[in-house]
């Protein structure tokens, strides 16, 4: 028996321009439409996909122009492309959405859009139609097609592919015997004065206090040995203090004075000594958004620890989650680490990746981050003295 797999070998994927003519002909004599698109699609990603399937929705049939080898290398460099002209044919022509591929050598599309008079031109959102080629609108308008512009779907580009094999590579050479964990706390251990009993936390934060619901939650739950002692806000009215209060805790309010990062220097030694007279072992910032500075610094080295929302070292600083879903990221995470004086810059003591999906927004992205925050800071917590941190 033969296999009919192997014995299905196409001469080539790539349709002469003749070819698209006589298909578009028997698409008019139809009454139907042809779209016509052009790439390089080099290292095909769901954005290529979404792309395509959108423009082949504007009308009946798909041909796409595929840059040769060569236009891409011009184009994009000596690097590109990655995959040859044959493959990058093949890969289209095996999705639905695709009829034809046909290839084309100049680093413009006019004279396939002048040879195939396509009924429909699709191209990607970082084009408008104003800063279209003027040759190739010239050539569109020439031949009566209609121009649509398709939306871009952020983070999936063959470029920003290469780049996250690039860091990729990087991180795994940095982080040999190193740490980065997934939903656990993991930290090399340092030598500490041994003690017992509940970690003993005093919780400062400025909002909405999800962070320090999940920690009390623990502790009532048992999965954190720790008494939390005190809970202190610059924000009189906030959430984390409300709760606080209804949970029955000691809560303080601070007036740090306007808004902003800033705590003034009598505001850092009032906490401090609130923190003191609560014998306090660990602080922990569960959104406080202020800096901290000496005397805190000092009298609680390596004894405060905080929750940010990215996969430190990247996006330190405000709306970190905003940061990763506009570099185009494709995952983002929480990170649970020590406090030193540079902002988030402390030693990573736990992180936790969360996926950055096609069509997600801030909100969407942070709650998921939340969820992981909220696992990961209590499981710290509850590690503190397993992980050699110190107490005292
Ligand atoms: C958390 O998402 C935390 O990561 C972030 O503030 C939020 C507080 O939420 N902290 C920072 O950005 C610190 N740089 P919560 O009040 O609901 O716990």
């Amino acid at each position: 028996m033969t296999d009919p797999l192997q014995d299905f070998e196409p001469e080539t994927w790539l349709c002469t321009v003749d070819q698209v003519r006589e298909f578009r002909a028997q698409l008019e004599a139809l009454g139907q439409k042809l779209v016509f698109t052009n790439g390089c699609f080099d290292l095909l990603h769901a954005g290529h996909v979404r792309y395509l399937r959108q423009a082949r929705a504007l009308g009946d049939a798909l041909v796409v122009a595929l840059n040769s080898d060569a236009s891409v290398r011009e184009l994009k460099g000596p690097t590109r492309p990655v995959n040859t002209e044959e493959d990058r044919a093949e890969i289209l022509m095996a999705l639905e959405c695709v009829n034809a591929v046909v290839k084309f050598e100049d680093p413009r599309v006019t004279k396939l859009i002048e040879a195939i008079a396509p009924h429909v031109y699709a191209k990607g959102g970082d084009y408008t139609v104003e800063t279209l080629n003027p040759e190739e609108k010239a050539a569109l308008d020439q031949v009566g097609a209609e121009i649509k512009i398709l939306p871009l779907v952020p983070g999936r580009s063959t470029t920003a592919t290469l780049k996250r094999v690039k860091e990729g590579e990087r991180e795994q050479g940095q982080n040999q015997g190193g740490v980065v964990v997934t939903g656990g706390a993991v930290a090399t251990p340092v030598n500490s004065p041994q003690d017992s009993g509940p970690l003993r936390i005093g919780i400062l934060g400025s909002g909405h206090g999800s962070n320090f619901e999940a920690i009390h939650r623990a502790v009532a739950e048992g999965h954190l040995e720790a008494d939390i002692r005190v809970v202190i806000s610059d924000h009189a009215e906030s959430r984390i203090l409300r709760k606080a209060r209804e949970a029955g805790l000691n809560t303080i309010h601070v007036d740090a004075g306007g808004a902003g990062w800033k705590l003034p220097a009598s505001v850092q030694k009032e906490i401090c000594d609130h923190l003191k007279r609560h014998d306090v072992q660990v602080v922990v910032l569960a959104g406080f958004m202020r800096v901290l500075k000496d005397p805190l610094l000092s009298e609680f080295a390596d004894r405060i620890v905080n929750v940010h929302p990215s996969l430190l070292p990247k996006y330190k600083g405000k709306e970190a989650w905003v940061q990763a879903l506009e570099e185009g990221e494709l995952e983002t995470g929480a990170t649970v680490h020590l406090v030193n004086a540079e902002i988030d810059g402390g030693r990573i003591l736990a992180q936790g990746k969360v996926p950055i999906h096609i069509g997600d927004t801030a909100d969407t992205v942070l709650e998921r981050i939340h969820t992981v925050e909220h696992e990961i800071y209590p499981q710290v917590l509850a590690d503190w003295r397993k992980l050699g941190l110190p107490t005292g």
